[in-house]
């Protein structure tokens, strides 16, 4: 949960706002057969705060919230989905999104920046075992390397962030709003 925590603080905290602009979905097991996906949309988030420790308090809730009722969807906080569902299903919804990229240390491709956006799968702090690499490879995307050394996933997002932020076109609007 540390390392998911971080991976969240990172794609959304800027010094003073949240990106607005950005969305982040993590996949959990569930159980053998099917995972949750937790949809996290900058738009409508709030009560997220740099201590992760409160970013990790704030899934833990979100998560009781949706099994104290479970359904197969549930909006169980401001900006925060949680859904039962099945991986390849969401893995090949996220590889058909604009942009879409597999991070990997030996990628050889340049990270998206069409005008639809950027979509990033990375795993978490756990290699992807050899099943779920050979179907992420059945998906045909683009590997983006970020550097030749093994990243938290965390700073795998800020440096993300950073190669599109630094992308933008002069004049753009800036992704934040105000803190939720
Ligand atoms: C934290 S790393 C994997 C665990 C790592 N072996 C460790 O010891 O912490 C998690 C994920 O971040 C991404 N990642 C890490 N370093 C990267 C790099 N240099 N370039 C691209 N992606 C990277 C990959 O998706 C990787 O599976």
């Amino acid at each position: 949960m540390d390392a998911v925590a971080g991976v969240v603080t990172s794609a959304f905290l800027l010094s003073n706002g949240i990106r607005r602009d950005t969305e982040v979905d993590l996949l959990l097991l569930a159980d053998p057969r099917r995972i949750l996906r937790v949809r996290l949309d900058g738009a409508g988030l709030k009560f997220l705060n740099p201590d992760e420790r409160s970013t990790a308090a704030l899934l833990k809730n979100a998560l009781a919230k949706f099994w104290a009722r479970p359904d197969s969807q549930a909006e169980v906080g401001p900006g925060i989905e949680v859904t039962l569902t099945d991986r390849d299903r969401e893995l090949r919804a996220f590889a058909s999104l604009p942009g879409a990229c597999w991070l990997v240390e030996d990628g050889n491709a340049s990270l998206p920046r069409g005008d639809g956006g950027t979509t990033v799968i990375l795993s978490d702090p756990y290699e992807p075992s050899p099943e779920e690499r050979s179907f992420l490879e059945s998906l045909g995307l683009p590997k983006v390397s970020l550097g030749p050394h093994s990243l938290h996933a965390a700073h795998c997002v800020v440096l993300v962030h950073n190669q599109l932020d630094r992308a933008a076109p002069a004049g753009a609007p800036a992704p934040s709003g105000s803190p939720g």
